[in-house]
């Protein structure tokens, strides 16, 4: 038997005791956790005590590197054109990446979004693309290279080779309440980004109540932290801070989400479906090294269109099927007449979550169906008795729960309402 460098109890220690790890405690105890020599009770002890103590930024650096090197590394050198990502730390009605990467893909630069499920109250981006009839989200690594050369995008399942630490440490923050903390957060987003092999990353960090970071300042907390995290890697990084107070668009849940993609790359959809959309396109083209470009064209005359065809097909798609309809239905009213002030993204997220659209546990399986239509968004004048929102699902014993957990998602009263003048609060770079 090999002697261990390091012991856990030690290095947990350090971390209770409110001392910076050094690089070698950090680099042994990432590596000796994924081969199951530090136990699931010792990392959850370290995770909290990094929880309550928080990390500086050269242990977050060392944290996410030593993340990386638990996996293997994609390599995208090989394309004849460059490659631009983005990852949104995830909100409700969050479609973006559908119209995202076929959009940026018009103008000769390679997406490649390896994407996850859903867990919680957001959705996942493949659970969404699995509404449509036939699509496969699993590809090998020459798969993805094939398709990024050929088409220049590229949605698919992240291999389980990327970045194994923070797998199985992310299954454990979840059941240990070590979510929501910023170094945790940063190195686990950023360590599965850089082994993903992207020479260019916009991060889209959310901000409100349906996002994890609630208030602007931790979130451009986040931000900071990870792009500096990219930068130092070798990527070129850029974040932009965006509003999920309310959920994106008018959709939320899996085909939903789908059909209001494709009205997006018809030139049509919700203002900040679009916005958004085109917002993230123009940096992830500017860190290409594109910046004389005109985004919205190529969703108003069909190449944007055309390349998701093209994407949804190579993936065994049907991009010209019928997406799937739910066949119970119920319509939720305005109680009184006014400006509708609030419209909850968390409260609408969960709504979503428990009509069938989310998962519990990884292993549930997802209503394609289920979700929510909304008709109105906040700022908007209603009549009392006006639908407000839809609600989708193939079970109706659901509604009743979902009706339950709206109600204190919707406000109304006043002459105006507080609405942010753009989708986008700032860019950090
Ligand atoms: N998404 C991740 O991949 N990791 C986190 O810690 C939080 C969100």
């Amino acid at each position: 038997m090999t002697a261990e460098a390091f012991d856990a109890v030690d290095v947990i220690a350090a971390k209770r005791d409110g001392r910076a790890l050094r690089k070698e405690q950090i680099d042994w105890v990432i590596d000796a956790y994924t081969r199951g020599v530090v136990a699931e009770e010792q990392m959850a002890a370290l995770a909290m005590a990094i929880f309550i103590n928080d990390m500086d930024p050269s242990e977050i650096a060392d944290w996410t590197q030593a993340m990386i090197a638990s996996g293997e590394r994609m390599d995208f050198s090989s394309l004849s054109r460059p490659t631009s990502d983005k990852h949104s730390t995830g909100g409700v009605g969050d479609k973006i990446t559908l119209p995202l990467a076929p959009l940026v893909a018009v103008f000769d630069v390679a997406v490649p979004q390896l994407s996850g499920r859903g867990l919680g109250h957001t959705g996942g981006t493949l659970d969404k693309l699995e509404s449509i009839p036939g699509w496969q989200a699993g590809l090998s690594n020459d798969e993805i290279l094939d398709q990024l050369e050929d088409i220049g995008a590229v949605i698919c399942a992240a291999g389980t080779g990327l970045a194994p630490a923070d797998k199985k440490l992310y299954a454990l923050r979840d059941i240990t309440s070590t979510v929501d903390c910023i170094p945790l957060i940063a190195s686990s987003i950023m360590s599965k980004k850089i082994a993903e092999g992207t020479s260019g990353l916009v991060l889209d960090v959310k901000v409100g109540s349906g996002a994890f970071m609630k208030d602007l300042d931790k979130a451009g907390q986040l931000a900071r932290t990870m792009v500096d995290l990219g930068k130092s890697a070798g990527v070129r990084t850029s974040a932009l801070l965006t509003d999920m107070s309310t959920p994106l668009g008018l959709t939320v849940g899996n085909a939903l989400e789908v059909r209001e993609s494709l009205e997006v790359l018809a030139g049509g959809g919700p203002a900040d479906v679009v916005d958004l959309t085109v917002a993230l396109a123009e940096e992830m083209l500017r860190l290409a090294g594109r910046t004389d470009v005109d985004v919205r064209a190529a969703l108003t005359d069909g190449r944007a269109m055309d390349r998701w065809n093209a994407m949804i097909r190579a993936q065994n798609g049907d991009p010209a099927a019928a997406l799937p309809v739910a066949e119970h239905t119920e319509v939720v009213t305005a109680s009184e007449t006014g400006v509708l002030t609030k419209l909850d993204a968390l409260s609408i997220g969960v709504a979503s979550w428990r009509l069938g659209a989310g998962r519990a546990r990884k292993e549930d399986p997802v209503q394609d169906v289920a979700g929510i239509e909304l008709h109105a968004k906040p700022g908007q004048n209603v009549s009392a008795g006006q639908p407000l929102m839809t609600l989708h699902t193939a079970t109706p014993e659901r509604f009743a729960r979902a009706v339950e957990s709206l109600e204190t998602a919707v406000e109304i009263g006043g002459d105006t309402a507080s609405v942010p003048e753009s989708i986008v609060f700032e860019k950090i770079s």
